[in-house]
């Protein structure tokens, strides 16, 4: 295995005048009601965890959860009060102010929820725009934004002021001039929850083509849980400033680790989430003629093996069976394990 790009161990983040002497005094054991009481308020409380290289992990959690608080430390837009972040290897707090510039300028790319466009520039002038404070020379910016604004789907707008735009088009501004300068690491902070809900999943589709595309390293924040089943690789679940959960999509919603956790994994349509490979048996005697792959979404699938006597097989990327499926087991995914359901 390769070393992650980000790496994150025992992280804190307290504020307040007493946090450090508060976190020191607690050995680590931070208790976010007797911190407050103290004056100090916990916004990120022992978070640990690594992203690997191209690898997208979507930090879920309700408002005031530490979603933001998290992702600042690690771009450095704020200071931990304890624990170590890594980037690529580098000790993040130990970077002195130039390479800490240079990790931002060149490495990071960052997109929030307010698109905060330049006004008086148009669209292909707002994605130039970080190229030129990097030094690019005017001419060699604006070849390189009309790039990204065919790969962010906005030819034709190049000329357009944002407020000639739609909510959706000028995040897509947004996305483009992040992009710009081709981050290897890429903080997304609820990039989409201002936009209308088709326009939303519009974006999130488009997303997901540009992440097959680009292979980016992602941290994506969402208080949004459909949102972050449907664009994870991994999902971190946040409360209070914890991380209650970080696992697969398939598996926080097959055994949620906390009530918390759960209640979340409730409503969601377990066949619009779980794959084949989530819920398959291993045995493989006796099965029928059909086959399905172990990386179908059950959604996808579930009405032909419904209408199969025999189990299905389950087969790998290279044709090989390596389990099976009934429709009983397509039954039990579907209307089981939910509650309230009978
Ligand atoms: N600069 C700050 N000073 C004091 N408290 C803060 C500051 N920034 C965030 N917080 C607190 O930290 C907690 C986490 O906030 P935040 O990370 O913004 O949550 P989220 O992004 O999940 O909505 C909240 O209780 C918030 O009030
Ligand atoms: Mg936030």
């Amino acid at each position: 295995m390769s070393e992650p790009v980000i790496k994150c161990e025992n992280v804190y983040k307290i504020f307040g005048a007493n946090a450090q002497k508060m976190l020191q005094d607690s050995n680590g054991n931070v208790d976010a009601k007797t911190f407050q009481e103290n004056g100090c308020i916990v916004g990120v409380n022992n978070a640990s965890f690594e992203v690997s290289k191209g690898e997208m992990l979507v930090v879920m959690g309700l408002s005031g959860s530490g979603k933001s608080t998290l992702l600042r430390c690690i771009s450095r837009l704020t200071d931990a009060t304890g624990g170590k972040i890594f980037i690529e290897g580098q000790d993040l707090l130990q970077l002195n102010n130039k390479d800490l510039i240079d990790l931002r300028r060149n490495k990071m790319g960052m997109v929030f929820q307010s698109f905060a466009l330049l006004p008086h520039k148009t669209v292909v002038e707002n994605i130039a725009f970080p190229l030129q404070i990097k030094g690019i020379k005017t001419d060699d910016s604006i070849n390189k934004a009309m790039d990204m604004v065919k790969l962010v789907g906005l030819d034709g707008r190049e000329n357009y002021f944002p407020r000639e735009l739609s909510g959706g088009q000028q995040q897509r501004v947004g996305i483009a001039r992040s992009l710009a300068v081709e981050p290897d690491i890429w903080f997304l902070d609820e990039p989409f929850s201002a936009l209308d809900p088709l326009i939303r999943k519009e974006m999130q589709d488009e997303f997901l083509r540009l992440q097959d595309k680009l292979q980016k390293t992602i941290m994506f924040i969402t208080h949004d849980f459909d949102e972050a089943l449907k664009l994870a690789d991994r999902i971190a679940i946040m409360k209070d400033g914890i991380i209650e959960q970080l696992d697969t999509p398939a598996n926080i919603v097959l055994n949620p680790a906390t009530e918390y956790v759960r209640k979340f994994t409730e409503e969601v349509p377990r066949e619009k989430v779980l794959l084949i490979k989530d819920v398959m048996d291993i045995s493989i005697d006796n099965l029928g003629d059909l086959k399905v792959s172990k990386d179908e979404i059950i959604e996808n699938v579930a009405e032909k093996i419904l209408t199969q006597e025999k189990s299905v097989a389950v087969v790998d990327g290279n044709n090989k069976i390596i389990g099976s499926i009934n429709p009983t087991k397509i039954i039990n995914t579907v209307f089981g394990g939910r509650k309230n359901n009978n």
